[in-house]
């Protein structure tokens, strides 16, 4: 093992870790919503989603569990890849219902709109302003986060990402205030997703947690979580793309999003999503798809370092299997995501500005391996 390239790892490194979010969950759990409004004593509700969940015909099932049922004010102008105009647009709904909570219903770019809308409804100034480490300086409106994806695990994390429309880049709320009140996990609610959503949107949950297991920044309570996750993903990713209505499989991969993110949101990522988050910004790659693409180049570049972490990960992934790049990469195959970068018109002159991206993020400075802006290269080439 070349030790200079390997980042200090220490298992007694202090860690602070808070999970202010309650977690309610299993086939059916959306009943409960008025029960919960009554709870923590709110009366006046605004849906956040977006226009696909109302085709879906999510919107209406959830309206008809609130006492107001379809009356219910719903704002659904939320995009994919949420902008901070959408955002600022939904604080506007918000402030001017003077409504006390915010259900948020729908993938990670609603949960996390919305809880930038919530943030700024109350602090009274654009959502750009917020954006950056702990600026969230007033209490936001609670809210109730419903995730209809299994990916991001936004229903627990203290970060909002936003594309800011200006400057083509992501950009990030980060504060333990923006964290939802509570957070309901129904896997009736995502067995309309379609397979291929299914499948990146699981990969995004895969790399939370193998990058979360593998920063320098972990701590004993995240890496529980990740081996779990890890182990979860393993066991229902294929049964939730190939049988979209096997609810225990929906409910394995909702619960494993959630769980990789209650790992992640205090340790920082690794390579894969450094380089998948600029990739997706620049070239309007589908988040998860993005990580797909670079996690098993991610992988078979921090083994070489550190072997043994990387096999225990493996067994979780895959039992009997000792390299956890060949495992990812053949649940990635097995799950249908077979595009490469070049599908995405992304080739080598596309490099550089995704490279200067990654090497100032956090998500490399956690890294166990230290990477050069030429390995950077070399792994968006492997993925080319
Ligand atoms: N906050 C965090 O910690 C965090 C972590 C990772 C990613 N993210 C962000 O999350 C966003 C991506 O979220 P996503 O991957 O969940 O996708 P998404 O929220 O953009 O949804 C993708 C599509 O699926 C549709 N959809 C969602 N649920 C559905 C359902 N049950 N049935 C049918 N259609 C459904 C949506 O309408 C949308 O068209 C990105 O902006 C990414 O940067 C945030
Ligand atoms: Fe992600």
């Amino acid at each position: 093992m070349n030790s200079s390239v390997l980042r200090e790892r220490s298992s007694s490194r202090r860690f602070d870790y808070e999970l202010p979010t309650r977690i309610v969950g299993g086939a059916g759990a959306i009943a409960g919503l008025a029960a919960e409004l009554d709870r923590y004593d709110v009366t006046n509700p605004i849906l956040v989603t977006d226009a696909g969940l109302r085709t879906a015909g999510i919107v209406d099932t959830v309206l008809a569990t609130l006492p107001g049922g379809a009356s219910t004010v719903v704002f659904d102008g939320i995009v994919s890849d949420p902008t901070t105009t959408s955002v600022d647009l939904a604080a506007e709904a918000i402030r001017a219902g003077r409504h006390d909570v915010v259900v948020a219903l729908g993938g990670g770019s609603v949960l996390d709109a919305a809880k930038a809308a919530a943030a700024t409804a109350t602090a009274g100034r654009p959502v750009l302003d917020l954006v950056g480490p702990d600026k969230v300086d007033s209490q936001p409106v609670p809210v109730i986060a419903i995730p209809t994806t299994a990916g991001t695990g936004s229903e627990v994390t203290r970060f909002c990402v936003l594309s800011d429309p200006e400057s083509r880049r992501k950009v990030s709320i980060a504060s333990l205030r923006v964290m939802p009140t509570l957070a309901v996990l129904d896997p009736e609610l995502t067995v309309g997703l379609p397979p291929a959503i299914t499948a990146a949107t699981g990969f995004d949950a895969l790399g939370h947690a193998i990058e979360s297991y593998g920063s320098v920044w972990n701590n004993p309570i995240s890496e529980g979580h990740a081996r779990h996750a890890v182990t979860l993903i393993g066991t229902h990713l294929r049964a939730a793309v190939t049988d979209p209505a096997d609810l225990d499989a929906r409910m394995g991969m909702l619960a494993a999003s959630c769980i990789a993110e209650l790992a992640a949101n205090y340790t920082r990522l690794g390579l894969a999503h450094a380089l998948a988050v600029p990739l997706g910004a620049a070239h309007g790659i589908p988040h998860g798809v993005a990580v797909a693409h670079m996690l098993p180049e991610m992988c078979a570049f921090n083994e070489e370092v550190e072997p043994a972490r990387h096999a225990e990960l493996a067994r979780c992934l895959a039992p009997g299997s000792t390299r956890l790049s060949d495992a990812v990469r053949t649940l990635r195959a097995d799950v249908g995501l077979t595009t490469r970068l070049r599908d995405w018109q992304v080739g080598e002159h596309d490099f550089a500005p995704i490279v200067e991206i990654a090497l100032g993020s956090d998500n490399t400075r956690a890294n166990p391996r230290i990477a050069t802006a030429a390995e950077l290269t070399d792994l968006l080439r492997a993925a080319a």
